[in-house]
């Protein structure tokens, strides 16, 4: 990833206060960011450091206390069709297959139904999922339907994927295996991507550059970039090993 690519989205102070009678809750402090097209991007934080509630407000499912947000230079209020989401849990429905939970990404209900699922198709394909359109949520291992996931952000033909903690929920081996994977389809078809983490190692192994966020309320506290480190990465390299120890001795406990 080139430093002077364009810029894709950009964060500008994004805060997050929840107001109640009995006292007001400083989820995220302070957040600005840039995020250049078609680059690796990941936010890396303690557990309940407002990472989520970051994401849903460049989502435009939440609407932040104050702060904008810009994607290609306009700035967003609510939703934008050029974003997907992929979450850790409800990923897909499950009274829904494969397919039909691939191909429901809402810039595809203007276009025939016949060259909606041909689209949602090739990206099962692409995720590895040949075989398995008509299997529902239950018949899937965990690191199936998060393919599921990842191919119907991919068929919305979003430009930006937002992903929180996609990998959180499933067991080592098969996270590993997901992250190869994700990468490989990021190199094979390119998007804008912002992918929130708790995993040090899990944030080096993905990202271009790493940004480290400090314990709730959420700021910035350091930009890694990672474009020195070849992939694929070697987890037991010395650079990432240094690397790894430099990140693990700036990061905030989630304790309060
Ligand atoms: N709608 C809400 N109302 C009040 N507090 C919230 C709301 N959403 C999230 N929070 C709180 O904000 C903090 C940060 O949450 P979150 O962003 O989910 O953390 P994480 O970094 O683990 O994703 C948590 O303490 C959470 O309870
Ligand atoms: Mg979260």
């Amino acid at each position: 990833m080139s430093m002077d690519g364009k810029i894709k989205l950009k964060a500008d102070h994004l805060c997050k206060t929840y107001f109640s009678k009995k006292r007001d809750f400083d989820a995220v402090a302070d957040i600005s960011l840039e995020v250049k097209e078609n680059e690796f991007l990941v936010i890396l934080g303690p557990g309940q450091c407002g990472k989520s509630v970051f994401l849903n407000m460049v989502s435009g499912l939440e609407k932040p206390t104050l702060g904008e947000v810009c994607i290609d230079d306009e700035k967003v209020t609510g939703t934008s069709e050029k974003i997907s989401m992929v979450f850790q849990r409800m990923a897909v429905m499950p009274w829904k297959t494969s397919m039909e939970n691939t191909e429901m990404g809402p810039r595809y209900y203007h276009i025939s139904k016949k060259e909606r699922r041909k689209t949602a198709q090739g990206f099962l394909d692409m995720v590895g999922l040949e075989g398995f359109e008509k299997s529902y949520p239950r018949q899937l291992s965990g690191g199936m339907k998060q393919r599921v996931g990842i191919a119907r952000a991919y068929t919305a033909a979003s430009e930006i994927l937002l992903m929180d903690e996609p990998f959180g929920a499933l067991d080592a081996q098969t996270r590993y295996a997901m992250q190869d994977e994700i990468l490989k389809i990021w190199e094979n078809n390119k998007r804008t991507i912002i992918f929130v983490t708790n995993n040090i190692e899990e944030a080096i192994y993905l990202g271009d550059r790493i940004v480290l966020l400090t314990k709730r309320p959420a700021t910035v506290k350091q930009v890694y970039d990672l474009s020195g480190l070849p992939r694929p990465r070697n987890n037991v390299s010395r650079a990432f090993m240094d690397i790894r120890r430099e990140i693990t001795e700036n990061m905030d406990l989630g304790l309060e």
